[in-house]
């Protein structure tokens, strides 16, 4: 069952004297995500992440396209489909004097929750959201965590079945991102919750997400698990060798498909790496030269991305 089905997705921007700057935002984007699962949109600046999340959001309308969402047409459904999904940026910005209660129970009656009703959710929402300590500050001068803790607090109002996370650990150090993330994996663990987020920290795409897909100038090049995308693109494997006489080279072993020399060590990319060290080690010995240093390495997701973004 598909919590987003879009078909051939495109999106153009006009700006200026009778729209003559034109902006391709995106160019037939084709993309289904399955319910429950947490999808990363991972690409290049001005890729047109945010403007797919926000056309499956209801926030823009697609010039074409076909998309349903929890089974409803984006466009045509889209107050219904309102109702059950939520987006959080992570450059949000809320009305600067308000303090974390006043601005969830803005957002909340909006929602149509009020009374108790609402004060009990956002009680909770700031608790699990951990801002309780910071519910007098005024929102200006929260820290840019606080800031992103409140607007994934906002996003879950609705109890949503689908979020949407536009970079929800930008600017966060590493200890917040890292609770940030324990707690994305929860809402889909404990709740079902589907959740589609674009991030550039590639570490976060591998931990958090199912599925990946990569978009450059408006357009799906890839998608897969993070094993498969490292597999599509064939980075190979690198074996680092320090070696004793240290001018000695493999260049020509079979596997071998790149060899770069540094600070004494000799860094071979190889097809695959769990066969080609036992045949290099093995050689080496047969000429009789010592291994001073191994160290194998396999491509991470940044190395895809950089490829990828080319
Ligand atoms: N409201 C707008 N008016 C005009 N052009 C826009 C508008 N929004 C986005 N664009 C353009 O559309 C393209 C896609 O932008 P988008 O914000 O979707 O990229 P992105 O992948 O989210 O990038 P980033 O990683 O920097 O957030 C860019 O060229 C951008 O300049
Ligand atoms: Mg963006």
């Amino acid at each position: 069952m598909l919590a987003i089905d879009a078909r051939d997705v495109a999106k153009t921007f006009r700006a200026g004297w009778i729209g003559r700057r034109e902006t391709v935002a995106l160019d037939g984007v084709s993309l289904g995500v399955e319910r429950g699962a947490i999808f990363g949109l991972l690409g290049p600046n001005g890729a047109g992440k945010t403007t797919l999340l926000s056309i499956f959001a209801t926030l823009l309308l697609p010039d074409r396209g076909r998309i349903t969402v929890l089974g409803l047409d984006v466009v045509k459904d889209a107050t219904e489909v309102r109702r059950r999904l939520n987006m959080a940026s992570g450059n949000a910005s809320f009305l600067w004097n308000l303090r974390p209660p006043e601005i969830l129970s803005f957002y909340g009656r909006l929602y149509g929750v009020s009374g108790r009703a609402l004060r009990r959710r956002v009680d909770e929402l700031l608790t699990v959201c951990e801002l309780d300590p910071h519910r007098r500050v005024p929102y200006n001068e929260l820290s840019t965590g606080l800031k992103q803790r409140l607007a994934l607090a906002k996003s879950l109002l609705n109890d949503p079945e689908l979020l949407f996370l536009d970079e929800p650990t930008l600017g966060l150090d590493p200890d917040v991102s890292t609770r940030l993330r324990r707690y994305v994996a929860s809402l889909r663990r404990e709740r079902g919750m589907t959740i589609v987020l674009t991030t550039h920290y590639m570490r976060e795409a591998e931990e958090l997400c199912d599925e990946i897909a990569f978009i450059k100038a408006g357009r799906i090049f890839a998608r897969g698990s993070a094993g498969d995308l490292k597999r599509a693109i064939q980075l190979g494997d690198v074996i680092a060798l320090r070696l004793d006489p240290p001018d000695v080279r493999l260049d020509d072993a079979p596997g071998v498909l790149r060899a770069v020399a540094a600070n004494g060590w000799i860094e071979y990319t190889v097809d695959a790496a769990e066969k080609r060290v036992p045949e290099l080690l093995q050689r080496l010995h047969a000429d009789g030269v010592v291994v001073r240093g191994i160290e194998v390495r396999e491509p991470d997701l940044e190395d895809v991305f950089v490829e990828m973004a080319r």
